[in-house]
């Protein structure tokens, strides 16, 4: 396609280049209780030839988010840009360095390229089109354009179109050394031709015209043409490599300036394929892969001899105007694909019940610990389902309904969904205006994480209540074009909004910060949300959106296990960390544009950087969950996992995972455990344990000592009973008739209850204070384990920092013991 084509193809007031292959998932006009509102945060003049919605997510939104539009962002990859007022600067990045934690390219501008009559302002730049992964920008003056530049992910060129103008390229990293081998000084020097190397403090750059010989005038900081030019204009680094140049030379004639994402289903198999718009027909596009591509590239021809290193590891180019990429797509739907093993079936019910019983509805605060609170209801009603208990589904959905009504209550709200303007997308109302609400969802961070728990949970509640989905489904269905949405004919939102195709993965960051760097760090939650998108799907019957939600999850799970998940042990020549140090942290918490490295912003113990990448904990995620990652990141959490010290909530989720490896040694490690976090419970923990694949076919499950159940009072080995009253409600042994203490089951343990005054027994974590009867409810810190010993008296064991209770100087319960410092109780029943 020539360039004049290309531009007279771009639709007014739509930026998109190309559709999509299925249509939109919905068109309607988003209704929502918080009405329509715009963000704190608009887009720039960047995008002033263009309406909503835009782009928010992707690696370019840096050009065009305010508050000035100058961010450096991380692409088109290998290079990083800024779309500045002054030109277009690039580089890339020759400081690659291990700090013990990350591996960090650190960000740095090699060139600026613009034009003499450049007049400066920053409305003198805009965009004038995007695909899903490319965007064009054009440099212009009032007596025309000045240049257009299609920057394309993988292309090693940077590649601008002059018209009629002034070539001006500055060197932003130190002097120009030379031209074409020559000493360049103050004093400028013409070189003439249509092709150039230019050497900076950066490295060295091929310069190539593909409109004809060009004189550029060089001195040590800039080179200009002599004369305006027209037509393409191509700069790309020389590598080290002693063939980098010749190979660069053979495939400067064609260009990209833009890229048709297309796919195809055949079964559970899909075809993702990338075509380039390319303009030259002498030789095949050269462009860059990164190693998820040549995991799944379909008869690719490789050149080598060219390479460049990013934070994904080298790319390495690929000859051809095509891509095709195979991947197999899931085929788990709601369920584990195996009933429960009977060796667990027993405790799975004990624990649905309580769970169900004690099951409290949810206002939301927010979207995403609502959502999170949401999604395991869901879970409970789908295991209460596989375990033929309807009776337990329908509590948990009416719980869920109740839950989900706050909904539609809008602004008198303290949380509630709009519809934002000025990008085109849905937030938290409160937030569009607030970047510390929701983690930024008014300013578009997080929206798959967030929407992905509540489009699993609407999807449940849908699949048991076909009247609730129609009251619902419209309001559902804008959550879901929100984040999946697959079509530029949707007139209300961007397409795919999170994803970055050529990265293979999406991204959590949104507009705020002037949207320079990108950043995901909960990779398990991004899964989920492409989960939650293929239950929705289900739910509509739509097969073209069931495979459109499949082929997002299966390629976000790739993506995870090539850049999140790591491999000590891999002689992978391929590996995207060559830094054997860094593969030895066995997870990576943030895969960031400049930088990856075991580290979040939130934590830093092992298990919460392993943790965050496996939750939520679901059934389809036995494709996530691969044994190489989970045998390593198990041996390197190791310490953590008998530590007390560290929360019950991740353990919990670890074991889970862990189980696709060893279900029965998961359960064991459960068996100890008295969180289980926002994401899961007691009960979908042993659903989960119990339908593994379980490789040595041994129970998964054993029996496990019950706490005693029933009204007792509690003896000390000295004949003093133990009491609590209101004003005093520290358990202390020294009294003649004690108190009544009811002992009931909870999840993992049991609690005790003091029947005079209806407080639970609460427990100190750090095992200082004494035991008190305090708690209105009973959770973590009211759990204990209490054990027959062969005499039948009971020790009592405080979950929550796995110590046995002792007496102190004064006769009070302290959880400060071990087992053989234990004091023996006796239960007198009452
Ligand atoms: C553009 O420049 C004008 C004038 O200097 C300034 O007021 C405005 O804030 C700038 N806008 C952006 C998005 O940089
Ligand atoms: C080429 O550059 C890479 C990264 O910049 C470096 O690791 C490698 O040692 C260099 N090779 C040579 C031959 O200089
Ligand atoms: C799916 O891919 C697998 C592995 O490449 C292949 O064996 C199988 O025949 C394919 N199935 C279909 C329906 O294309
Ligand atoms: C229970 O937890 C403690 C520390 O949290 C640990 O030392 C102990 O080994 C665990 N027991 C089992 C059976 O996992
Ligand atoms: C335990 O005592 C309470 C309060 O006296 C009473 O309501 C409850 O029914 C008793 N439970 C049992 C199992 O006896
Ligand atoms: C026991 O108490 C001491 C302080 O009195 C504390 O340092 C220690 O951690 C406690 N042990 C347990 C197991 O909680």
């Amino acid at each position: 396609m020539s360039l004049r084509a290309l531009r007279v193809a771009v639709p007014l007031l739509c930026g998109w280049f190309v559709a999509a292959a299925i249509g939109p998932i919905d068109t309607s006009t988003p209704s929502l209780p918080g009405g329509n509102l715009a963000n704190a945060a608009p887009p720039g003049p960047f995008f002033q030839d263009f309406k909503p919605p835009f782009p928010t997510t992707g690696w370019w939104v840096g050009f065009a988010a305010p508050p000035s539009q100058n961010s450096v962002v991380a692409g088109p990859f290998p290079y990083m840009s800024a779309a500045l007022n002054t030109g277009l600067q690039f580089g890339l990045s020759n400081n690659r360095h291990f700090d013990g934690t990350s591996i960090i390219q650190t960000t740095q501008m090699d060139w600026q390229v613009s034009y003499v009559e450049n007049p400066n302002t920053n409305t003198s730049h805009k965009t004038t089109g995007w695909d899903t992964q490319s965007v064009t920008i054009q440099y212009f003056a009032s007596s025309g354009i000045g240049f257009e530049t299609f920057l394309v992910p993988g292309s090693p060129y940077i590649t601008l179109y002059y018209h009629t103008a002034t070539i001006l390229l500055t060197s932003e990293n130190g002097n120009i050394q030379s031209v074409n081998g020559a000493t360049v000084t103050s004093n400028p020097t013409s070189f003439t031709g249509t092709k150039f190397v230019v050497t900076n403090s950066a490295g060295s750059y091929a310069i190539y015209s593909l409109g004809g010989a060009v004189t550029l005038s060089a001195t040590t900081s800039t080179l200009t043409g002599t004369t305006t030019f027209n037509g393409p204009l191509r700069l790309a680094r020389i590598t080290n490599e002693t063939t980098s140049e010749a190979i660069l030379d053979e495939y400067a004639a064609t260009y990209p300036t833009g890229v048709s994402l297309d796919y195809s289903f055949s079964g559970d198999n899909a075809t993702l394929s990338f075509a380039w718009n390319v303009v030259g027909t002498g030789t095949p596009l050269l462009h860059l892969s990164w190693p998820h591509h040549r995991k799944h590239l379909v008869s690719p021809q490789y050149v080598s001899g060219l390479s460049y290193l990013t934070t994904k590891g080298y790319m390495k180019p690929v000859l051809g105007n095509t891509w095709h990429l195979s991947y197999a797509l899931p085929t788990i739907t709601w369920q584990a694909p195996r009933a429960p093993q009977a060796s667990c079936t027993q405790q799975i019910l004990e624990a649905l019940e309580y769970e169900v019983a004690n099951l409290a509805v949810a206002v939301p605060g927010d979207f995403y610990y609502w959502g999170k609170e949401f999604q395991t209801m869901a879970r409970l009603a789908l295991v209460a389902d596989t375990m033929g208990r309807s009776d337990l589904v329908s509590s948990v959905i009416s719980v869920m309904e109740e839950s989900f009504a706050y909904w539609h209550n809008g602004a008198p709200q303290a949380t509630y969904a709009a519809y934002e303007t000025g990008w085109g997308g849905v937030v938290d109302g409160p937030g569009a205006s607030n970047v510390n609400i929701d983690f930024g969802n008014g300013y578009y961070n997080d929206h798959h994480f967030h929407y992905g728990y509540m489009l699993h949970g609407a999807a449940v509640i849908a699949k048991y209540d076909s009247a609730w989905w129609n009251a619902n489904k419209q309001f559902i269905t804008t959550f879901a074009r929100d984040i999946g949405n697959p079509s530029t004919q949707d007139p209300y939102f961007t397409v795919a909004r999170c994803r970055d195709w050529f990265a293979g993965h999406s991204w959590a960051s949104g507009i705020a910060n002037g949207g320079g760097t990108r950043d995901q760090e909960s990779s398990g939650e991004a899964i989920n949300g492409y989960y939650g998108l293929l239950l929705f799907a289900e739910i509509l019957g739509n097969q073209d959106v069931i495979n459109w939600a499949r082929l997002l999850w299966a390629t976000e799970v790739d993506a995870v296990q090539s850049y999140w998940h790591l491999y000590p042990n891999s002689n992978d020549p391929d590996t995207p960390y060559p830094e054997a140090g860094l593969r030895a942290l066995t997870t990576i918490g943030n895969v960031e544009d400049y930088q990856a490295g075991a580290w979040l912003f939130w934590g830093s113990q092992r298990s919460e950087i392993a943790a965050i990448q496996m939750l939520p904990v679901t059934p389809i995620n036995e494709g996530l969950y691969d044994a190489a990652w989970l045998t390593g990141s198990w041996a390197y959490v190791a310490n953590e996992l008998v530590d007390p010290s560290v929360g019950d909530e991740w353990k919990a989720v670890i074991y889970m995972a862990y189980s696709e490896v060893d279900p029965q040694t998961a359960f064991q490690r459960s068996t100890n455990i008295s969180a289980w976090g926002g994401t899961t419970s007691q009960t979908l923990l042993l659903y989960h344990l119990a339908t593994r694949k379980n490789p040595s076919g041994q129970n998964i499950c054993t029996a496990t000592a019950s706490n005693p159940v029933g009204n007792f009072t509690i003896r000390a080995p000295n004949g003093k009973f133990v009491s609590s009253t209101a004003a005093a409600p520290n358990l202390v042994a020294t009294a003649t008739t004690g108190t009544v203490f009811s002992f009931a089951y909870m999840p993992g343990g049991g609690s005790i209850l003091n029947t005079a005054t209806s407080q639970y027994v609460t427990a100190d974590p750090n095992g200082v204070a004494p035991l008190a009867a305090a708690r209105t409810v009973a959770q973590a810190w009211e759990t204990f384990k209490v054990v027959q010993q062969t005499d039948g008296t009971y020790v009592i064991e405080a979950l929550v920092n796995s110590a046995y209770v002792i007496l102190d100087g004064s006769g009070e319960l302290v959880n400060n013991g071990t087992l053989a410092q234990a004091v023996h109780f006796t239960l007198v029943s009452h």
